[in-house]
């Protein structure tokens, strides 16, 4: 076997390839060599211990494709074979490594029952500490040559940073938990020269990030991004399994434009009574406008939708962005949409108001369910609303992060009335048995 790993670990990685800890995190600035360290670590663990059976896992199969399976090919090109319908490397001396991804909350599940001597969690952060706690039974062992163990990489925001501070940064224990298998390792963009040299511009572009996120990747801080936004979402409460919308609902829809970030549109139905269901999501990349709104309108086919409410600045995105996506200097992206046959309302776009509506909706009514609910298959949704941060400089505002889905919901929700201010039925008296008009049989039973 002929293998030539290249590249040597920096100190801090060095560090986290010691480490034989019961649970190891390699964590805090980005760009430090975290995801390399990770593929590294696994490659050399497979090699040194034959028969190990080892699973990687990142949130989302882009991610993985990008940060492992690519460079995984490149760099065990002649050293494992690669079954890409299993997802799986396996190496002549019988250790394999799995790569994996969970994009819904129930998707660890599918690991149950089986034992990994490793588990590599890439982006911890982006996991659920349900979903952590659920991998660690799988990490487990009948081989008595190896203690099970897990590594984790992270970066501070994100569902998980609650856990993963706890665990390894405030090292705040909870019963059964034991202090010394918790190790980590701080990362910084500065201890890796090789990405320094190559890529000065990368170093740049974090410098010049906006305070908060400065310094949450640069410095790797856990304590700026450690507020989840809507810390009231709940995926047992807020996200149910689709079903028919019965066709008397009002459906309406709502888009937040994006190019080069994804461009997030939304479909909502309001029952009766002052609830939304947000039933369908549409979240594109690298797509022009006119073929947006074509996928829209074949999505709503057959459905009555009132009204699109849009991001404002799609009446003035024009130029550059706009010949790119198959317009003329002075057409909007909102014409384009029209022209496509999705015409557009411009959306209320007051920020703090908005994300407070979007509160009101995710408190319960009177019936004690959320206002608020939304479908299963909503994943981008579901996925980035409660991966949302404040902003330490206006507590009242989210921080900038993939944040289309959730302002697209912003806008859907401003369309609507705020809650307690919809035309309300007479309000129900309480039966109250001595009052005059019960005694006098009521009006009740006159009906
Ligand atoms: N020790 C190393 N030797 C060579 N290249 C490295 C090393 N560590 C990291 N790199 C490269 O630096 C870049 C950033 O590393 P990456 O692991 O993606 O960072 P992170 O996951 O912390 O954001 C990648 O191109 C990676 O291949
Ligand atoms: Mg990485």
């Amino acid at each position: 076997m002929i293998l030539r790993l290249k590249g040597l670990p920096n100190p801090r990685q060095a560090e986290f390839f010691c480490s034989g800890a019961r649970h190891t995190a390699y964590g805090g600035a980005r760009g430090g060599g975290k995801s390399w360290a990770m593929r590294r670590k696994l490659v050399l663990l497979c090699l040194a211990h034959p028969g190990l059976n080892v699973l990687l896992l990142r949130r989302t199969l882009p991610e993985l494709r990008e940060n492992h399976v690519i460079p995984l090919l490149k760099e065990l090109k002649d050293a494992a074979s690669y079954n890409a319908a299993e997802r799986v490397f396996r190496f002549p001396n019988g250790s394999r490594i799995r790569l994996g991804y969970c994009d819904n909350a129930n998707d660890v599940y599918q690991y149950q029952g089986q034992e990994y001597e490793v588990i590599g969690l890439e982006e911890a952060t982006h996991f659920t500490e349900e979903q952590m706690q659920f991998l660690t039974t799988c990490n487990r062992t009948t081989r008595r040559d190896f203690s099970p163990r897990m590594y984790y990489t992270c970066n501070p925001g994100g569902v998980g940073h609650g856990w993963v501070k706890r665990l390894f940064i405030d090292r705040a224990y909870r019963a059964g938990e034991r202090p010394e298998d918790y190790v980590f390792i701080p990362a910084k963009v500065y201890d890796n020269p090789a990405l320094i040299t190559a890529d000065p511009e990368y170093l740049r572009q974090l410098e010049n990030l906006p305070e908060e996120l400065r310094r949450a990747y640069l410095d790797g801080d856990w304590d700026v991004l450690a507020g989840q936004f809507f810390r009231e979402f709940s995926r047992e409460r807020h996200v149910v399994q689709p079903f028919d919308i019965p066709k008397w609902w009002r459906r309406f829809r709502s888009v937040d434009w994006g190019y080069n970030d994804p461009c997030a549109v939304l479909w909502h139905a309001a029952d009766g009574e002052g609830r939304v269901y947000t039933y369908r999501e549409l979240y594109l990349r690298y797509t022009r406008a006119d073929q947006v709104a074509e996928k829209i309108r074949e999505l709503s086919e057959g459905e009555d939708i009132a009204y699109t409410v849009a991001s404002p600045d799609m009446w003035q995105k024009r130029g550059a962005v706009l010949k790119s996506c198959g317009g003329f200097e002075g057409e909007s992206i909102a014409e384009l949409f029209a022209l496509s046959g999705v015409p557009l309302t411009p959306a209320d776009n007051s920020r703090i108001a908005g994300w407070q509506r979007v509160r009101s909706y995710l408190a319960d009514a009177a019936d004690g369910m959320p206002r608020l609910q939304i479908f299963s298959c909503c994943e981008n949704l579901i996925r980035t609303l409660p991966a949302l941060v404040f902003d330490s400089r206006n507590r009242e505002d989210a921080a900038d992060g993939e944040d289309h889905a959730p302002e697209s919901l912003r806008y859907g929700l401003m369309s609507r009335p705020a809650p307690g201010t919809e035309a309300k039925p007479k309000a129900e008296r309480p039966y109250d048995p001595f009052s005059a008009e019960e005694e006098k049989g009521g009006d009740f039973l006159a009906k």
